[in-house]
């Protein structure tokens, strides 16, 4: 994909809107019921594109990604979802993006202290918040999937099987507009300025 530079790195493109993050942030949430509507090839590809983007230790980008956005596949994915009860909802996702654990090659005067994968797995929930957050920008809902029929995603999208998984998050429009009120902690009890 051609790289693309605004004149000023910290402006918007020309004519776009300034996007405040944490509006972002705040509209992101777990979708669990997804509308008929198709979701446009573009559009996923701009998801994976922020996943791509995604800063790593070392800069190592320990992943690949594969996108199911190929109707019967799709179905086939959500199948092997919904082992869980509260997972049926899958059944309306209209893509998939699993993202994949690959070997990371880290700066050597990291690697004789570390294992090589040893910041994998957080820069995989990183790439992972960055598909689900640039997909709310793009108007779609996401739902980061954790109990799945791993063997049998490998089986139907040719995974070699001791592939680990970092994520599976689904996709579609959401079949309604409401934002929830975030069910988090407070601020005060888990920041601290010093
Ligand atoms: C690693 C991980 C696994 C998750 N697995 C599931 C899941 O299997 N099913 C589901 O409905 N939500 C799943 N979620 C969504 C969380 O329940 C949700 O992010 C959390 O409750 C906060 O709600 P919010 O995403 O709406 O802000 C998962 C989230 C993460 C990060």
């Amino acid at each position: 994909m051609e790289e693309k530079y605004c004149e000023n790195s910290l402006a918007p493109a020309s004519g776009a809107e300034a996007v405040d993050f944490l509006d972002i942030c705040k509209l992101r949430q777990s979708c669990r019921s997804f509308s008929d509507r198709p979701v446009e090839h573009d559009k996923l590809v701009k998801c994976v594109e922020a996943g791509r983007l995604t800063h790593s230790g070392c800069n190592a980008q320990p992943w690949s990604f594969v996108v199911v956005e190929n109707p019967d596949l799709v179905g086939e994915i959500a199948k092997c979802g919904r082992q869980l009860k509260q997972n049926a909802f899958l059944g309306t996702a209209k893509a998939f993006i699993i993202i994949l654990e690959e070997h990371a090659v880290l700066s050597p005067v990291i690697s004789c202290f570390l294992d090589s994968q040893y910041y994998a797995k957080g820069d995989l929930g990183a790439a992972a918040a960055y598909v689900c957050l640039e997909a709310t920008t793009q108007g779609l809902g996401s739902c980061h999937i954790g109990v799945y029929d791993r063997a049998r995603i490998c089986k139907l999208l040719n995974i070699p099987a001791e592939k680990q998984f970092g994520s599976v998050i689904a996709l579609g429009y959401p079949a309604d507009d409401v934002i929830r009120a975030k069910k988090r902690k407070s601020f005060e009890d888990i920041v601290r300025f010093v």
